[in-house]
């Protein structure tokens, strides 16, 4: 049976979202969005597409895809019913503070942007497992259920991650054409290699040390540049990087709990 998804707000995350879900024969979506221009943009994907929020509020599940000072006003414009989901992505709204303001079943997901090629990391809290909005996910990613309490490191982790992972792709590109590769040749073979790696971490059965070891032949070039890596303050810098995000979470969460 098809369900149906309406995104409210067509911005980065909701095109994202509308996209990914475009070639779904599962679920029809409806894009909404207060801006003609940013509709006109994502027409293509959708099943359909309004500016009349009482349009967009019919569907089995709404998702908010507004900025998070955004939501309150967006949530006072809606009427949902309890047989209907309110899928909130928005960063450090909690689910306390939306279910407290509408009546449908409250789900908190924090996406990322690899939605819109159906490769999506999604965290999610529920109260109960939500079917509808697990097929969703499945069919824009994949997804880890998490308490409530960790989503301020979720919209680090994999919210904000993909630019975190973008600039460690260019930082390898770069160096390669400083060593005197051609750009297109060394951003093919940088995505490759951060895409190759990525499959072997989830394939493998064994550690992210003993996948290191194993390209590490004795006196070999790896060695060398892991070397570089292991003196290095990298490690941290990139976890400080993890933190700064979770923090901010933290404090777009208590601006947005104080409106
Ligand atoms: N971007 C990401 O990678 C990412 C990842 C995880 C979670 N999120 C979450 O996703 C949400 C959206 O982020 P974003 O980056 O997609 O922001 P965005 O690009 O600014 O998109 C927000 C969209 O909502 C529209 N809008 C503003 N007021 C509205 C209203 N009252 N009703 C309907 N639409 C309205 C905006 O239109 P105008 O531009 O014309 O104002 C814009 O098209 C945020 O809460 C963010 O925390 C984002």
């Amino acid at each position: 049976m098809t369900s149906s998804v309406s995104v409210l707000g067509c911005g980065h995350m909701g095109s994202a979202l509308l996209k990914g879900l475009g070639s779904s024969e599962e679920f029809e979506t409806i894009g909404y969005d207060i801006t003609e221009d940013t509709i006109a943009r994502i027409e293509e994907f959708c099943t359909r597409t309004t500016t009349d929020i009482t349009e967009a509020s019919t569907a089995d599940i709404v998702v908010i895809a507004v900025k998070p000072d955004t939501v309150p006003a967006v949530l006072s414009e809606l009427s949902l019913s309890s047989e209907q989901t309110l899928v909130t992505i928005a960063a450090g709204v909690t689910r306390e503070f939306v279910m407290s303001r509408t009546n449908a079943d409250v789900v908190r997901v924090m996406p990322n942007l690899a939605g819109q090629l159906n490769e999506m990391a999604a965290a999610v809290s529920w109260d109960h497992e939500n079917q509808t909005v697990s097929a969703m996910l499945d069919e824009l990613g994949n997804y880890v259920v998490i308490d409530e309490a960790h989503m301020d490191v979720a919209t680090a982790l994999n919210g904000s991650g993909p630019a975190f992972v973008y600039y460690l792709i260019d930082a390898m590109r770069q160096q390669a054409v400083e060593e005197g590769l051609n750009d297109t040749a060394a951003k093919a073979l940088s995505i490759q290699t951060f895409i190759g790696a990525a499959e072997m971490v989830r394939a493998a059965e064994k550690s992210i040390d003993e996948l290191i070891d194993a390209v590490c032949s004795p006196n070999g070039t790896t060695i060398e540049g892991m070397s570089v890596l292991f003196s290095s303050r990298v490690e941290q810098q990139v976890g400080e990087a993890l933190t700064a995000a979770t923090d901010r979470s933290r404090e777009i969460s208590a601006e947005v709990s104080h409106d």
